[in-house]
């Protein structure tokens, strides 16, 4: 297992930002998920820093579908990032952590005329027009003017999971920028008293690790804003690139190194400009994963080690596809490690499954390990996004706390969840079956 920043050994035992795993395990109990806030706060930095340009102001808006709660909230206020959210319950979270609605950028395709109501109500910042219908209805619900962005679809097949991928042509999201239509409805957006037309957002798809990739889609974006600009003769102020970098799970991913790309992004984006003509107020870009995944760590306890017949042995943990949906959604892949044993050699190859009544809850399908033995600890680094995000009580599992590190101190921002909240929502008062 690659140790990631903030981890340290003490006889081959973990601690995080200086708080010993054992002990988060001895207090909070497990599965547990643990956030190294010191390496979110640094890394946040290192993208405000490095994402800077002299011709044009920048943005990072975090992605908060990667995780999101209110504490994690009240910490992007503080780094004066900008947030997006893609959902009614996302943003009453943003609100709940005191972001200012101005900072908001509101997505997706669907958004019910509820959650368009509530947003306009609470003065969202901006937008992010996914369709012809939705603008109507934003149209039809705005007292003043409400700043837009219009979501396009720029045709670039980014090399990443098919479900994470989201510029193809066949996407559910956005426009395709080569669809005359698409230029309609900007022209109308534009003309429209109630609609303060900003700009354009697109987002090619998540952990994409070639920068090429970046640097196309900026360049395809570029050039539509300049056509637009020259054909409909309207002014794109800003120019949201979406999110999407790639972050390490195992060995077999190479991310690039973020401050190195983040320059040369700026620089791609500046020369394309120039070269275009185009004249823009605000260069954004939205990174999830990118800014958070690497500071999660989920811990669990080892049950029971069930021994097969092929000799790779099954390691059985406390939680599973309920914390942690993504190897059996997507085929992803981890890396772990047993805590107090973290560097010695291997014994055997295990599988690592969940306790869900599911074939396919297995965590990781064959990892080399020190021998295991019941109640030793499973460290599950890098597990920072999508996954609380994407949790669920399948088999009435409840969910694991959430406890940020800094500095050698805990803090828990989200309970355990308990049986009685598993039966929250359910009415139980009635006395007779139907
Ligand atoms: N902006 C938009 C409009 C997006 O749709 C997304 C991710 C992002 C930004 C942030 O992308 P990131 O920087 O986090 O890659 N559940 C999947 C990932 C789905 C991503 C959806 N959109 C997974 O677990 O891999």
């Amino acid at each position: 297992m690659q140790l990631a920043d903030n981890m340290t050994l003490y006889n081959d035992y973990l601690s995080i930002s200086g708080v010993s795993v054992q002990a988060l395990k001895e207090k909070y109990g497990s599965p547990l998920y643990i956030i190294d806030q010191k390496g979110f706060e640094d890394r946040v930095k290192l993208f405000q820093k490095h994402f800077k340009s002299e011709k044009f102001n920048t943005r990072i808006i975090y992605a908060s579908k990667a995780f999101l709660c209110t504490y994690l909230s009240k910490l992007i206020n503080q780094l004066n990032l900008a947030i997006d959210v893609v959902s009614g319950g996302e943003l009453y979270t943003a609100l709940n952590g005191g972001i200012n609605p101005e900072q908001i950028y509101f997505h997706g395709n669907n958004k019910l005329l509820s959650e368009l109501t509530y947003a306009l109500e609470k003065g969202v910042g901006t937008i992010v027009v996914d369709n012809w219908t939705e603008y109507q209805t934003i149209q039809s619900l705005a007292e003043k003017p409400v700043r837009v962005l219009l979501r396009v679809n720029p045709g670039i097949e980014a090399h990443t999971h098919e479900y994470i991928q989201t510029a193809k042509h066949s996407s559910k999201f956005g426009l395709a920028i080569d669809d005359s239509k698409t230029n309609q409805l900007i022209q109308a957006m534009a003309a429209d008293p109630l609609i303060d037309f900003a700009g354009l957002h697109c987002h090619i798809g998540s952990q994409v690790f070639e920068e090429k990739s970046f640097f196309k889609e900026a360049q395809v974006m570029i050039s539509y804003a300049s056509q637009i600009q020259s054909q409909l003769n309207l002014r794109v102020k800003e120019l949201n690139l979406g999110g999407g970098f790639g972050v390490y799970y195992t060995d077999q991913d190479k991310p690039f190194e973020y401050k190195d790309f983040l320059k040369n992004y700026i620089r791609v984006v500046e020369e394309t400009i120039d070269k275009e003509g185009l004249d823009l107020d605000i260069v954004s870009i939205e990174p999830g994963r990118s800014l958070i995944n690497d500071f999660g760590t989920t811990i669990y306890d080892i049950g029971i080690i069930k021994p097969m017949p092929n000799y790779q042995d099954f390691i059985f943990i406390d939680g599973g596809m309920g914390d942690n949906p993504r190897p059996s959604l997507y085929g992803a892949n981890y890396e772990a490690a047993i805590d107090g044993k973290i560097t010695q050699k291997p014994y055997q190859t295990y599988s690592i499954a969940g306790k869900c009544c599911e074939s396919s809850d297995v965590l990781i399908k064959r990892i080399d390990l020190p021998q295991a033995v019941p109640h030793d600890t499973l460290v599950v680094p890098r597990t920072g996004s999508y996954t609380y995000s994407m949790s669920s009580n399948y088999n009435k599992i409840p969910r694991p706390a959430v406890v940020f590190v800094k500095d050698g101190q805990d803090l828990l921002v989200i309970e355990r969840e308990s049986y009685e909240d598993l039966l929250r929502n359910e009415v139980t008062t009635n006395e007779n079956i139907l």
